[in-house]
This record gives structure tokens, sequence and C-alpha cells, in this order.
């Protein structure tokens, strides 16, 4: 498995739970920007790794900026920058990765690689679609490409239409979506919302007394309290918050976490109120299009708690 992340509070709970499973192989994890500068979310990636005991894993900093710079100058998000610590409290600083070359390292690794790799992506799409443009020949060596992204019957979380892995960089995951991926799975916000952490979980993963389950109580503490100052109605009043991408390794881990169905994903990368949203459909080809996507529909919150545990416990 190669992780493409920008740690960022739940990014360090997919990452933690890839690097300690003993059924995953991360072969490294590349680094975007996206939650946060990319510079930040390198040096939290590391930090995770570190405080874990698994530096060993290869870190290499990808894209800075976005694939494609946006059209609209984007009004400015009230909940931007409070959900994803600039620095998260766990490891050390002043690591480095082991380059800032994290596209060509992709495409190197895939084509290099003897057997096929699982795609994480939880974070914009910037990076593989990069790597596609210049190298679509990697897919090759691609087992499955999984995307923590879109939404169908809820509304976005960075605008009223769009997710916000999507709306960062729409025109890469446009790229990504229609690239011809033989098996790509998208894993949007309608799925992600069904896998909450709640104190109560917290309090379980500090009682295992493991590095692991220090680390994602330390970040999930964080990630509950912005979920209950920016939406105190809704999931916040739940003292919860959703692992999006930790949902993404979990499903690579154990399919059966996720009920998929066959769509055709589009996304909007023109209009200004719909920017970055994801069109879902589901008819097979009313939009003329065949299917390019397995889309989560459904989440076993029950099947993803187990796996998370089992993670932690290590
Ligand atoms: C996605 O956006 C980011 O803030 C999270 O890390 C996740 O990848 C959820 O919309
Ligand atoms: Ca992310």
């Amino acid at each position: 498995m190669i992780l493409d992340v920008d740690t960022g509070n739940d990014d360090a709970v997919a990452l933690t739970m890839a690097a300690m499973h003993p059924d995953v192989e991360l072969v490294g994890c590349t680094t975007v920007v996206g939650n946060l500068t990319r510079d930040q979310a390198t040096d939290n990636t590391l930090r995770v790794l570190h405080a874990i005991g698994k530096s060993e894993v290869e870190v290499h900093a990808g894209l800075a900026r976005r694939f494609a710079p946006s059209p609209y100058p984007s009004a400015p998000n009230p909940a931007e920058g409070m959900f994803h610590q600039d620095t998260l409290p766990v490891g050390v600083a002043g690591l480095t990765p082991h380059s800032w070359r994290g596209v060509e390292w992709l495409v190197e690794t895939l084509r290099r690689a003897t057997h096929p790799i699982t795609l994480i992506q939880v974070a914009p799409l910037t990076n593989l679609a990069a790597a596609l443009t210049v190298a679509p020949d990697v897919l090759d060596s691609v087992e499955e490409v999984i995307v923590m992204g879109g939404a169908w019957k809820k509304s976005g979380n960075r605008t009223p239409a769009a997710e916000f892995n999507i709306y960062a960089d729409p025109v890469a995951a446009d790229v990504v979506f229609r690239a011809g991926i033989e098996r790509l799975t998208v894993v949007p916000l309608d799925a992600t919302h069904e896998v909450l952490v709640s104190r109560d979980d917290l309090r379980r993963y500090r009682e295992l007394e493991t590095s692991a389950g220090h680390v994602v109580s330390a970040v999930t503490e964080y990630y509950i309290d912005s979920y209950y100052a920016t939406d105190p109605h809704g999931i916040g009043a739940l003292l919860s918050a959703p692992l999006h991408d930790a949902l993404c390794v979990a499903y690579a881990i154990e399919p059966a976490v996720l009920e998929l169905t066959e769509v055709t994903v589009d996304v909007e990368t023109v209009s200004p109120q719909n920017y970055g949203r994801t069109t879902i459909d589901y008819l097979h080809g009313s939009s003329g299009t065949v299917g390019n996507a397995r889309f989560a529909v459904h989440a076993d919150s029950e099947r993803f708690h187990r796996i998370l545990d089992d993670c932690l416990k290590r």
C-alpha cells in the first residue's frame, strides 16, 4: 500500500492503522498540500510515524501547489484551519522526509513494483493526477485506488456542494476519475459519517497503554472538539467525529466494512456554485458515460471499530 496524505488529524489515524496492521505492507507515504501546507503535512506525517515507532516507513513530500489553480477567489471558510493542527502534539520536531520528490518517487516505485500496489488517497488528488499525467503506464502496477472524497446525498463539508478533498483540486480529481482505473473505490462523506469516534472510545484507546493508542487518542480529541465547535447541533452534539480517512484504510484491510455500488462519478470543475461537486450516476449511463467507480453507500461502524482497536493494541 502507498498512502497519500495531508496529515491532518484524521489522516494521522489512517496512517497509524496502515503502519500498525500486520497484513499491510506500507511501502511509503506521499504528502501534499491540503488540510495544511505540504511542509506542515510532511512534518506531521513524520511525527506520527516517529511516535508509533515506525520511522522506517518512507515519507516523500509531494506537491506544494494544486494541480490546477482554482478559477475562483475562494471565499474564506470560517471553519478552515480548525479541524487540523498545524503541528500535531506527537513525535518530535526536525525530522526530514526521504525525499522532496513525491510524484517522481510514486512513478518510479510503481514502475519498479514486482507485485500490485494499492493506492490510498486521503487528500486532494494533486499528486496522483500529476503522476498519471506524466506516466499513465503506472496504472499497470496498481491493484486498486481508494479515494476519500466527494458526497452523494449529503451536503459537502467545504461548501454546500463540495467535499473538501475534491473541492481543493477538482481538476485533479477529474483527471483521476477519467484515467480508466480498473478498480477505483470512492469513499464519500455519506459513508464516513457513519463511522464516528467518541470520547468514550478515546478513553479506551488510552487505557491500552500503547504508542498507537496514545497517538490516536491525542489527535482525535482535538478533532472531536473541532466538530463540537463548528457543528454543535450536528455531529458535534454527539461529542464525536467522523474518521473519514481511517475508513479507507479499514476497507483495504477488510473490504466488508463498506457496502459498494457501481456508479459513474463526475466532478464539476466549472460552475462557481457547484465547484468541486461530485455527481453520482447510479442509473448506469444516463450521463452518457460508462461506470468508472465503486462508490461506498454505507459503512459498518462496528466492524470499523473492531479493525481500529486491533491496530491500536499492537
Ligand atoms: C477530508 O478532508 C480533510 O479535512 C480530511 O482529512 C479528509 O481527508 C474529509 O472531507
Ligand atoms: Ca485528509
